[in-house]
């Protein structure tokens, strides 16, 4: 496995591996668990050759978010990814992705502006930048993504098809099913911000979820399901709610009520030092 910190030898590398195969990207910002190498594992069974990036991208942090905080541990990292039989990590320092005089930004409207993005401002601008020029870095033929970043992985697919990106086409954007903990708790590297306490509070978030879903889906009025929801956490330890919303699957348009297309059920909430997010499919309704 090797690991480079700047543009010319990822060039190198990049070219010698696709040289013998196809090349799948998993891009990350470190601090690894499980669900990362479930990703890496996805990309394994679909390309020859894998990368994975670690970078803890600036860019797509807001003021008094955990920038500083966030969790760096690049050894360890690259011990799990050599492990998993990664061919490369990319793992540049902000110098080397954002030089001085960096002034681009890429911005997906529509799917980028609820949600999340009405939380936190800028955040999804940053993400789409990063991943466009982790793309034309690494060129990989696939790139995976975890779903449990829903909001995510739409705006980098609307991206993809919107600047008929090549490498890769927004159809080898795979997104990949949410690795959960044993009690259900979608796995985060910002877990790790819980107390014990916190952390078993948690697990009330899939928990809730999963009965909205099916008071909604037995034909129960989704803002009612929304509201008992959201009493259930604040009740349930949770500090407040940042939204819970039942939306279109793909272009993330609110819903009022069960629609014939895929749906998802979003949730973001508060919980000591961490802002926990989950998403899950919602039964289309019979047409
Ligand atoms: O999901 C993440 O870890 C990040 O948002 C990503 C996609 C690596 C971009 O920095």
């Amino acid at each position: 496995m090797q690991t480079v910190h700047s543009l010319d030898p990822l060039r190198k590398e990049v070219a010698r591996l696709r040289e013998t195969g196809t090349l799948a990207l998993v891009p990350t910002m470190g601090a690894l668990h499980e669900g990362h190498l479930t990703l890496v594992r996805e990309a394994r069974a679909r390309a020859a050759h894998v990368a994975v990036s670690i970078f803890v991208n600036p860019l797509q942090f807001g003021a008094g978010e955990d920038l500083d905080a966030y969790p760096r541990q690049l050894e360890r990292d690259c011990a799990l990814l050599a492990a998993e039989g990664v061919d490369l990590v990319w793992a540049p320092g902000v110098d080397a992705m954002y030089p001085q005089g960096f002034s681009t930004n890429i911005s997906v409207s529509g799917v980028s502006e609820g949600l999340c993005g009405a939380q936190r401002p800028g955040h999804f601008d940053g993400v789409a930048t990063v991943v466009c020029k982790l793309f034309h870095q690494v060129l990989p033929d696939v790139a995976l993504f975890g779903e449990k970043d829903w909001q995510q992985l739409a705006v980098i697919r609307r991206m993809a098809r919107d600047l008929d990106l090549t490498r890769p086409h927004a159809g080898d954007i795979i997104g990949v099913a949410t690795v959960r903990e044993a009690d259900g708790l979608a796995m985060s590297s910002r877990n790790a911000y819980l107390t014990p306490r916190e952390r078993t509070q948690a697990a009330s978030l899939p928990a809730a979820m999963k009965t909205a879903i099916s008071a909604i889906e037995a034909g129960e009025d989704v803002a009612a399901a929304i509201a008992s929801l959201e009493a259930g956490l604040v009740a349930g330890g949770f500090a407040s709610v940042d939204y819970v919303r039942l939306c279109d699957a793909e272009s993330l348009a609110p819903l009022e009520r069960r629609s014939a297309r895929p749906m998802r059920l979003l949730a973001a909430a508060r919980i000591g030092k961490a802002r926990l997010i989950d998403n899950m499919a919602v039964a289309p309704a019979a047409c």
